[in-house]
């Protein structure tokens, strides 16, 4: 896809990956429409970019993606690509994890995401054209002790993605995902220091890695449909 003047909307927009591919599809010459909860930060992005507006949200309720997906025209005439990243990852052990969390974190890294991609689906299938990048990650791939809801929500990504991408096939519609290893953002801010030390990693990667990656994946030509692309830091060997 030439990038210049086309739209994308951004879940999970106010920090790490999300707010790094907001600026790196905006040097693309992408207009986008971003969202995420913390509306203040998402004011702030906006208006350091050249077209960007926001709607503030929390990414489970079921009436957001068709509200992104009509901001998206009404600011700006099109929607293009979906880049669906928004996602939190709750850990522990059988006996201390928080299993009301991890219900909430299968809601939204599984049904969100899942309703975003059918209503854009839907959308760029109808209008022949469009790509929806879904943010999976190296758990949706392989398995640890202690992410076994996480590692399931991501496994969950990496099937909704490829089978999506098949049935889409020929309509000119692509779908794929993207797999980071460990990235240096807020994803581990609530978590304990025994549970940081479990994923301690000398150099992670830093958000504009993953960032170039979404780019390189909405960039290619219309006959080339990339359907996993796995970005880990040189020095990461789990
Ligand atoms: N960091 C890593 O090592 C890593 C590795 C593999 C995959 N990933 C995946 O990358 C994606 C982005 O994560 P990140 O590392 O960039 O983490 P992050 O910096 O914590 O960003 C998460 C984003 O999701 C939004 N979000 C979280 N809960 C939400 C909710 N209930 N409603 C609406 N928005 C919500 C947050 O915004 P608000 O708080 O403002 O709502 C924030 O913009 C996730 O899907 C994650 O699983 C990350």
């Amino acid at each position: 896809m030439d990038l210049q003047n086309k739209v994308a909307i951004i879940t999970g927009a106010s920090s790490g990956i999300g707010e790094a591919t907001a600026r790196e599809l905006d040097a693309a010459g992408m207009n986008l429409v971003l969202t995420a909860r913390s509306e203040d930060k998402l004011n702030k992005l906006a208006a350091s970019l050249t077209h960007a507006t926001f709607v503030a949200g929390e990414v489970s309720d079921p009436e957001l993606p068709k509200r992104l997906l009509e901001e998206a025209l009404s600011s700006f005439g099109r929607a293009d690509a979906l880049v669906n990243n928004a996602g939190v990852m709750v850990v522990g052990t059988v006996e201390t994890v928080d299993i009301e969390a991890l219900c909430q974190m299968v809601r939204i890294n599984v049904e969100a995401a899942f309703r975003m991609a059918y209503v854009f689906a839907r959308h760029f299938k109808q209008h022949g054209n469009g790509f929806i990048v879904n943010l999976s990650s190296i758990s949706g791939t392989t398995n640890y002790p202690t992410m076994a809801a996480y590692c399931g929500s991501k496994h969950a990504i990496e099937s909704f993605t490829d089978c999506l991408r098949l049935e889409l096939a020929g309509s000119g519609v692509g779908v794929g995902c993207v797999e980071p290893g460990k990235v240096a953002t807020n994803l581990y801010q609530n978590w304990s220091e025994e549970e940081k030390q479990m994923v301690a990693i000398e150099q992670p990667l830093v958000a504009e890695d993953i960032a170039r990656g979404i780019r390189f994946l909405l960039q290619q030509p219309s006959n080339v449909n990339i359907g996993r692309l796995l970005i880990t830091p040189a020095n990461q060997s789990a």
